[in-house]
C-alpha cells in the first residue's frame, strides 16, 4: 500500500482567549491518498478552516503531528515549512486574496519569484496556467478590473503556479454565484482528474457532491461513520430534500 499524502494523526487544537483555553479540534485523525477528492463539511465552529490551516502549515497543532508527503510538520523549521508549502499546496480562499495591485499575470507569477523559477520559464508557465483557467485574455487585469469568478480563477492558477500536488480549498465558491460556482468546482475537477489531491470546505451540498469523499466534522471531531464514499450519501440527501441547503441540521443544538 501507498503511504497517504497527508496524514493527520490525533490532533488537537485549543486557542487561547484570555485565560481560557477554546477547543478547536478535539482529537482528529485522517488519512488522505494521492488523487483522493476529499470534502470537509460541518456547522459554523466545527473547526473545518482550523484543520485546513494545520494541513497547509498556517497554523500549528496544540498536539498531534500533520505528515504531508513524509514530512513530519511539527519537525519542520520556518523555512523548512514555507519550501514544503510552496512546492505541495496550493491554496484558495473564499476571497480569492489577490494583491489588488499586481495584475493576474503577477499574481500568479508570485510564487514561482519565491520558489526562485527562472524569468522565462515563469513566463511561459504564468501563461499557460492563465490560458489553464481560461484567462490568457485577462493577464494585464487588475483584481479590481475582474468578476468574482474570474478572480477566483486567478486564484486557482496562483494556487497550481508551483505544480503542488495538493490543492487546499476553503469555501473557494463561498461568495460565487451557483453558475460561477459550479464552472469553478468543474475546473477543480479537472485538475482532480489529472492527478491534484484535492481537500475543500464548503457549506454548500452541490459542490460537496464534486467530491470523491464527504467528511463531516462535528465540534471539534470528526463523526463517526463518515468519510464514506460520496454517490450514497449527499445525491440522496439532495434528491429526498431538494430544499433542505443544510447537510448538517440539528448540528447547532
Ligand atoms: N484565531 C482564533 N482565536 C480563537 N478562537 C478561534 C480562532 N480561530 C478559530 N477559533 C475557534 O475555533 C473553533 C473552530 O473554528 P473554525 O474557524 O475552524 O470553524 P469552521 O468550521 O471553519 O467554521 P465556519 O464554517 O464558520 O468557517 C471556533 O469555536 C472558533 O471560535
Ligand atoms: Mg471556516
Amino acid at each position: 500500500m501507498t503511504e497517504p499524502i497527508i496524514s493527520v494523526d490525533n490532533i488537537h487544537k485549543s486557542y487561547l482567549m484570555g485565560k481560557e483555553a477554546v477547543p478547536a479540534l478535539r482529537g482528529v485523525s485522517l488519512e488522505i491518498e494521492k488523487g483522493d477528492f476529499v470534502c470537509l463539511m460541518g456547522p459554523s465552529g466545527s473547526g473545518k478552516t482550523t484543520l485546513l490551516n494545520i494541513i497547509g502549515g498556517l497554523d500549528e497543532p496544540s498536539r498531534g503531528h500533520v505528515i504531508i508527503d513524509g514530512e513530519n510538520l511539527v519537525a519542520l523549521s520556518e523555512n523548512e515549512l514555507a519550501i514544503l508549502r510552496l512546492q505541495k499546496m496550493g491554496f484558495i480562499f473564499q476571497n480569492y486574496n489577490l494583491l489588488a495591485n499586481f495584475t493576474a499575470e503577477e499574481n500568479v507569477e508570485a510564487p514561482m519569484i519565491l520558489a526562485k523559477v527562472g524569468h522565462k520559464e515563469r513566463k511561459e508557465r504564468t501563461l499557460s496556467l492563465l490560458e489553464k483557467v481560461g484567462l490568457a485574455d485577462r493577464a494585464h487585469h487588475y483584481p479590481g478590473e475582474l468578476s468574482g469568478g474570474q478572480q477566483q480563477r486567478v486564484a486557482i492558477a496562483r494556487a497550481l503556479a508551483n505544480d503542488p500536488p495538493i490543492l487546499i480549498g476553503d469555501e473557494m465558491t463561498g461568495d460565487l454565484d451557483s453558475e460561477t460556482g459550479f464552472a469553478i468546482m468543474q475546473l477543480v475537477t479537472t485538475l482532480n482528474a489529472e492527478g491534484t489531491t484535492v481537500v475543500f470546505v464548503t457549506h454548500d451540498p452541490r459542490m460537496a457532491d464534486f467530491a470523491q469523499r464527504l467528511i463531516h466534522m462535528q465540534d471539534g471531531k470528526i463523526d463517526n461513520g463518515s468519510g464514506v464514499e460520496n454517490t450514497a450519501v449527499s445525491a440522496n440527501e439532495d434528491a429526498a430534500n431538494p430544499d433542505n441547503q443544510k447537510t448538517d441540521s440539528g448540528a447547532d443544538k
